[in-house]
């Protein structure tokens, strides 16, 4: 199948799949340990039960959503994803530009492969920015003056990676190993021609582009990359002090991602954060968490209705957008079923992805006899 003829996002999954080596694809598809929490993702979506109410008139439904003073065409934007280049080179670029077309938010991971000014300029005004916060502390503030600099306006902050996760799947599948083209990877890959043409048309182990570090800008070899990033992520040294001084120094919006506790929710807001974006990685960190569909709710609870609350992990269909905000989410970001889109397609496979979603809601809209996604919410629900 090509992506073109897919008709869902499992589809996309599908053509993702053939497309990249095997310890690619598990590294974009796993989770943490037993993966507990990635079913868990799935399980409480699957258990949510949405009542439609019928003779209502429908006929001209809406999707536009506002998302920090801005309007945008659907209430679904792209997670942030960093290392996307190894499934793809330029594969930052695509989700951007396709979302930008879109008129919906692509966010920006800093430990992303494309430039990050490229990027701004290919998102048509809709990218944010998001930062994994760095040990050295200087060059994180640098990083994020240059993305104010660029005419950022979102800075999501990531705090749901204290140390690195053990995904099991990446160790098993030899990504390691994948990203120095060690023999047996290179035996498999060479499975995937069309993809090995790229990854080494574009100069092999993508860089990280967007993490400022002289370290990392020097590095050349995958390893030596992932000794000078590692160096400055996963800090376990980060505390609210840190999250007070980003703040202090972020002139825009500022969201925090991760938070699943309603008081870790009520701090940020308190030490001025704008947006709360209620996320479990996609069950790639803390193997046992909720499902943030299950902590969504006192979130929105424990917060005053000016702050975004949004949310993220496990969105593969339209209804399961509709089933956040009927939950409390003002907002809605995807993750891997975008990547599927863009592994599959580049650019055309994102927009394929955005289309299938954009498609499913308004479906779902109009059977739930919803005309528009400011009117979601808890009566709506069983
Ligand atoms: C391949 C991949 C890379 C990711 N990289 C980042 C990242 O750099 N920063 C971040 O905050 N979250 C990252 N995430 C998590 C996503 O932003 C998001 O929380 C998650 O994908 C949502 O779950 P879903 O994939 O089921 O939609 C990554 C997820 C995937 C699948």
């Amino acid at each position: 199948m090509n992506f073109e003829n897919a008709v869902n996002i499992e589809d996309l999954r599908r053509c993702a799949r053939r497309h990249v080596p095997r310890a690619v694809f598990h590294y974009v598809e796993g989770g943490v340990e037993d993966e507990i929490g990635m079913a868990r993702n799935r399980s409480a979506m699957d258990a949510v039960r949405l009542l439609p109410r019928y003779l209502v008139d429908t006929s001209r439904r809406t999707q536009v959503t506002t998302l920090f003073g801005r309007q945008y065409e659907m209430p679904l934007g792209v997670a942030p994803m960093g290392l996307s280049g190894i499934s793809r080179p330029g594969t930052d670029l695509a989700l951007a530009t396709a979302a930008g077309r879109a008129g919906i938010p692509f966010t920006l991971s800093n430990v992303s492969n494309d430039p990050l000014d490229k990027v701004v300029e290919a998102g048509n005004g809709h990218v944010f920015f998001q930062l994994y916060p760095c040990r050295d502390r200087a060059l994180m503030y640098a990083t994020m003056a240059r993305a104010a600099d660029l005419g950022v306006q979102v800075l999501m902050v990531t705090v749901d990676v204290p140390v690195h996760p053990n995904r099991e799947r990446n160790t098993r599948s030899g990504f390691g190993a994948a990203l120095k083209l060690k023999l047996p990877y290179v035996l498999e890959a060479a499975r995937h021609p069309r993809w090995i043409i790229e990854y080494l048309a574009h100069g092999g182990v993508p860089k990280f582009r967007n993490l400022l570090s002289a370290e990392v800008t020097a590095a050349s070899s995958a390893k030596d990359i992932a000794i000078a990033s590692g160096a400055q992520l996963a800090d376990t040294t980060q505390t609210w002090n840190d999250f007070e001084e980003i703040r202090r120094r972020w002139p825009g919006k500022l969201a925090i991602k991760g938070v699943m506790h309603p008081e870790d929710a009520r701090r940020a807001v308190a030490l001025g954060a704008d947006g709360v974006v209620v996320s479990n990685h996609g069950g790639r960190q803390l193997d046992l968490a909720p499902s943030p569909l299950e902590t969504l709710p006192a979130i929105r609870a424990a917060l005053p209705e000016s702050v975004a609350v949004m949310f993220d992990s496990g969105i593969r269909r339209g209804s399961h957008v509709l089933a956040a905000m009927c939950l409390g989410a003002d907002f809605v970001f995807a993750g891997r079923a975008m990547l599927y889109g863009a592994i599959a397609g580049r650019e055309r496979g994102a927009a394929r992805a955005i289309e299938i979603l954009k498609r499913e809601i308004d479906l779902q809209m109009g059977q739930m006899g919803c005309a528009s996604t400011d009117e979601l919410g808890a009566k709506w629900l069983l």
